[in-house]
């Protein structure tokens, strides 16, 4: 089986190949955007031709939330543009698409989890590309859909490196308390992809590691296990402004999961001990 990787300078894109090459795949073709431009169709076009994949892993994004607010065209551009190019070499080879979406395609007004079958409400420029990326995604039959939630992996920025960089430098800091969600760790939600593309099983689901916090207790059991002393203040999402608005409830239901014999991911607490183990903290 050829597998074609975007986004391997990323934090998934990185577990992904990671994982591949852990299960004994041997054929993977991993790609950033100096590799290909996944905007640019010929270049996409041409580059399948040569490669022939059977499996598209799409892990390549604009994932800059805040940026995007005042950068809709180049984060429509990727998001949108670069996912139907992606789809259209996935079908001309009649391979499968693995599309990695967000909890931010929804508005986070629910009470309760969302369902795969909700409809998506995005309320920023990032949400609303990767809503359409989805909708290019599904053009074509022979796709997986799995949104996610507050990602975080050992290649590249994300909350937890960001909160142990405060906690060495600050006596103190303010976080947001009133949203809701679950961590995904990129190496545990690698393994449930390459899971999926080894069926037929498509559709949409959601994946992030089990249990749900708050960013505030996401914030205190980094620094409790990272043993680093800090007074950690809870604020309220209204103290704390971004450009973009983030969804005040992220909690997706993933009981597709079950009903398809896929295995969940494992419990947020022990995903953080398992990633401090792996960037060296512990
Ligand atoms: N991070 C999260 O909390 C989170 C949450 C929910 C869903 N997701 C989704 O999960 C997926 C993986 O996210 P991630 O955190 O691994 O993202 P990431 O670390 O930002 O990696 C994305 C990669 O895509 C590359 N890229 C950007 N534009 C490209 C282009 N035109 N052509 C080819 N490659 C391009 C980026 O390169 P540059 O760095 O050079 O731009 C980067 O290496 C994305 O689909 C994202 O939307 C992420």
């Amino acid at each position: 089986m050829k597998i074609v990787v975007t986004g391997v300078k990323g934090q998934l894109g990185y577990d992904v190949v990671r994982v591949l090459k852990s299960r004994n795949y041997t054929n993977i073709i991993g790609i950033d955007i100096d590799d290909l431009d996944i905007t640019d169709s010929n270049a996409v076009r041409e580059f399948m031709s040569l490669c022939k994949p059977n499996v598209i892993i799409h892990c390549a994004a604009y994932t800059a939330v805040d940026q995007a607010q005042d950068s809709k065209e180049v984060c429509m551009n990727v998001n949108v543009n670069g996912t139907r190019n992606l789809v259209n070499a996935a079908e001309n080879h009649d391979a499968k698409i693995v599309y990695v979406s967000t909890d931010y395609v929804f508005d986070g007004k629910k009470s309760g989890s969302y369902d795969v079958t909700d409809l998506p409400n995005p309320i920023s420029v990032y949400g609303e590309s990767k809503f359409l990326g989805e909708l290019e995604t599904q053009e074509y039959q022979k796709h997986f859909i799995v949104r996610i939630s507050w990602a975080f992996g050992k290649n590249g920025s994300n909350f937890v490196k960001t909160m142990l960089k405060l906690g060495r430098e600050k006596e103190f800091i303010n976080v947001v308390s009133d949203q809701i969600g679950s961590p995904t760790y990129t190496y545990d939600l690698s393994h449930l992809l390459v899971d999926m593309i080894e069926t037929e099983k498509y559709g949409t689901y959601h994946a992030s590691n089990e249990g749900m916090c708050t960013w505030f207790d996401f914030a205190k059991e980094i620094f409790n296990i990272a043993r680093i002393d800090i007074d950690v203040n809870p604020i309220l999402t209204e103290q704390y402004i971004t450009k973009a608005k983030r969804p005040m409830n992220s909690l997706m239901n993933k009981n597709k999961l079950d009903e398809l014999g896929f295995s969940r991911l494992p419990n947020w607490k022990d995903a953080l001990v398992r990633y401090l183990k792996e960037i060296e903290v512990l």
